[in-house]
């Protein structure tokens, strides 16, 4: 039973009748004149921006529905009316992937080895990969609901995208009914966003004349399109989508989407969607390879940038067991184009300092293009890099760009060297903050000492804190966080929540309305309670991302239990620490950087002050439910009924944790063939033994 309608749960728009969306347009109207009031002629609003676009929101979304009620007093016929301030977030059904990348043709044989492996088939058995290019623009899901578009979201960090369905909905390729006698219950399409080559030189060419803003490439006039907060303007841009796979869908694979990629393109283009030509089903690294070439050397011919090819395992049921390793599912890679190079000259080199203290030179160049994007910064790696490729300031380089990386300085060219290149003396002080920077016998890094009292990396850290990723706060910008630092308003994490009572100081700022600092304040206290990955990738560990993050809160579940692991864990020769670097994936360099992390007392400090101001939650598995959760499973010998790997991420998905060796914490031995000295040690632990065959049970009882 779906519980009653009330403010904060409205009915369903499709449930309205004529009569109630009249009614309902005229309320939202009144209501809506009354904050517009509020906001532009008192400059008191009482609504925060987010609950004021909601309003504006739905209002919209019934006119849409109900075209025939062209009420008079319609907000969207008011010019000066209060735009979107941001979109709203709308967390993914199912999450929204990124791609493995591959390079070389060594790199896609060692995939499908790989994959073939994975799946127990013989190194010579029949895989069909479904190819087609990879478009070079923004990807978007869109969710159906009984055929109807009811939103539309940018991938976002791939958990929670931004509602941008207003926006999408302006895109003719986008239908908002699907069409034909297949459309199931529920879908969510997925594609890409992108624009042609020439509609993005007709669109240049007109901002330049009306003396707008230029985009350097198709993509980044695309997104520019894409996030306007206003769907009039994007409506003007020439976006077009193609769609190329799905989240989450009502029915079967097979009698949904055909069971295989090749059929699902069908049915896309019968919903009334564009599918990507050329594509092809290759059977052979041979095959794959030829259509590899074949696009690469016509690149130029297609009327949009595609800037790799991608190959997934075409049936669906294959995908599933292979399933998705970090944020790439295992069934698909993307062969990219090699880097696109370009001759400029290094003006001069830059020191910039990390969050880690890391000093890394930065070369400052004269503007260039590179395969379309202008590029006037790249990255210099490191002290021993420059002196290694002999790059001086003044020198002309060689720049490339590959994929999505920071472009980087592949070598000088000497013979055009003029004799007022100079050669650069990489500094042994923090230009900073003047605190001594040293090297670690072994690194390659320089790194200042100064710790948080230095300016840029104290900066830095706060910037990490308040990320995407992390705290996400939106309103507070770079810029915002190292002048707040200067003013003593913010030093530390903590100190974002104490914001509140300096609520005069923040107004007096300038560039600051009251409207920003509400905006922002209440930004901060949404935060007051956060989940356990988010929490640890926000403190800054070196080398520890988001899926590292997730790998602890996995293993240990809570707070408390990963500060007394990690204190525990400096005994190298105890139990705690053998269960630390046991975490697959988390080996000895990490555990390394973890526990410097965690037995520093100035760190021990700030995660202590954070506490007293937010809440951590405790990480919940997606199978609270299931008896494998949170156990320790050792597998060892040879698995007759899947590969040690599927077996492994099997385990993982029912929310187990699997150690490659046993100790006391082990709770399960799964035995296959040829079992030796694990066996041994588990019956003299008196842990529990399980064969392949009881294993599987457990996990099929345990599936949902
Ligand atoms: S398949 C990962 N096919 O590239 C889920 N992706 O760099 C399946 N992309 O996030 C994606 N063209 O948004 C697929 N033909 C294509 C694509 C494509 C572009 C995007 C996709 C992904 C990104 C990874």
């Amino acid at each position: 039973m779906s519980p009653p309608p009330s403010p904060n749960n409205p009915p369903a728009i499709t449930a309205l009748t004529e009569a109630e969306a009249r009614l309902e347009l005229t309320k939202l109207a009144k209501e809506i004149a009354h904050h517009d009031h509020l906001y532009h002629g008192l400059d008191a609003p009482i609504l925060d921006d987010a609950t004021y676009d909601q309003l504006r929101q739905r209002h919209q979304t019934i006119e849409q529905s109900f075209p025939q009620l062209n009420l008079p007093d319609s907000p969207s016929l008011k010019v000066g009316a209060k735009p979107l301030s941001s979109f709203h977030k709308i967390t993914h059904a199912s999450p929204m992937l990124s791609l493995n990348n591959g390079f070389d043709e060594k790199a896609i044989s060692e995939f499908l080895i790989r994959t073939r492996r994975f799946l127990g088939l013989d190194d010579d058995a029949q895989l069909a990969i479904f190819a087609e290019p990879k478009i070079d623009g923004l990807s978007a899901s869109l969710r159906f609901e009984n055929g109807q578009l009811i939103h539309g979201a940018t991938r976002g960090d791939g958990e929670v995208g931004e509602d941008i369905s207003e926006n999408l909905k302006t895109i003719a390729d986008i239908p908002h009914h699907l069409r034909g006698n297949t459309v199931p219950e529920l879908i969510e399409i997925r594609g890409e966003v992108y624009m042609e080559r020439a509609d993005f030189m007709t669109l240049n060419a007109t901002q330049k004349q009306a003396g707008d803003k230029v985009f350097a490439n198709p993509r980044n006039a695309a997104a520019g399109a894409l996030r306007q907060l206003d769907p009039t303007i994007t409506q003007k841009r020439p976006l077009r989508f193609f769609a190329y796979s799905w989240g989450v869908f009502s029915g079967t694979a097979q009698q949904t989407l055909g069971g295989n990629i090749h059929a699902a393109r069908h049915h896309f283009q019968q919903w009334g969607f564009p599918v990507i030509a050329p594509a092809r089903l290759c059977r052979t690294l041979d095959e794959i390879m030829i259509f590899y070439d074949e696009i690469s050397e016509n690149r130029s011919q297609l009327a949009f940038d595609i800037d790799g090819i991608v190959y997934k395992v075409n049936e669906i049921d294959l995908q599933a067991r292979l399933g998705t390793l970090a944020r790439a599912p295992r069934w698909a890679i993307a062969h990219k184009f090699a880097a696109q190079k370009a001759i400029t000259r290094l003006k001069r080199i830059a020191i910039q300092v990390g969050r880690t203290g890391a000093l890394t030179p930065v070369a400052h160049l004269e503007p260039v293009n590179v395969g379309g994007v202008m590029v006037a910064r790249a990255s210099l790696h490191n002290e021993d890099e420059i002196m290694r490729k002999d790059i001086r300031e003044g020198d002309h380089i060689v720049v490339q760009r590959a994929g999505d990386v920071i472009p980087q300085i592949v070598e000088s060219l000497p013979d055009k060297r003029h004799t007022d290149s100079t050669e650069f003396i990489f500094p042994h002080h923090c230009p900073e903050c003047g605190s001594i920077a040293t090297r670690r016998e072994g690194e390659a890094v320089r790194r200042c000492t100064g710790g948080l009292s230095c300016p840029a990396q104290a900066v830095e850290g706060l910037r990490h804190f308040i990320s995407r990723n992390a705290f996400d706060i939106e309103g507070l910008g770079a810029k915002h966080v190292a002048s707040f630092w200067q003013d003593g308003l913010l030093r530390e994490p903590a100190d974002l929540f104490h914001l509140h009572q300096k609520k005069e100081r923040l107004r007096q700022r300038e560039g600051w309305g009251a409207q920003s600092v509400f905006n922002l304040l209440a930004a901060i206290e949404a935060r007051r309670k956060i989940d356990l990955p988010r929490f640890l990738y926000a403190l800054g560990i070196r080398q520890f991302g988001l899926e590292s993050a997730k790998l602890l809160a996995h293993h240990y579940g809570s707070l408390d239990n990963i500060m007394r692991a990690m204190a525990d864990a400096c005994d190298e020769t105890g139990d705690a620490y053998a269960t630390l670097v046991n975490i697959d994936q988390i080996g000895g360099v990490m555990a390394k950087d973890l526990l410097t992390f965690f037995n520093n007392p100035r760190n021990l400090a700030v995660i202590d002050h954070l506490l007293q101001e937010v809440e951590v939650d405790s990480f919940k598995t997606e199978h609270q439910h299931s008896v494998i959760t949170g156990k320790t499973i050792v597998f060892t010998g040879k698995l007759s009924l899947m590969s040690r790997s599927e077996a492994k991420a099997n385990a993982e998905r029912l929310g187990a944790k699997v150690a490659g060796s046993v100790s006391s914490r082990t709770d399960y031995l799964v035995l296959g063939q040829d079992a030796g000295s694990k066996a041994t040690k588990a019956r003299a632990l008196g842990i529990e033994i399980l064969s392949e065959q009881q294993w599987r049970k457990l996990c099929d009882e345990n599936a949902i």
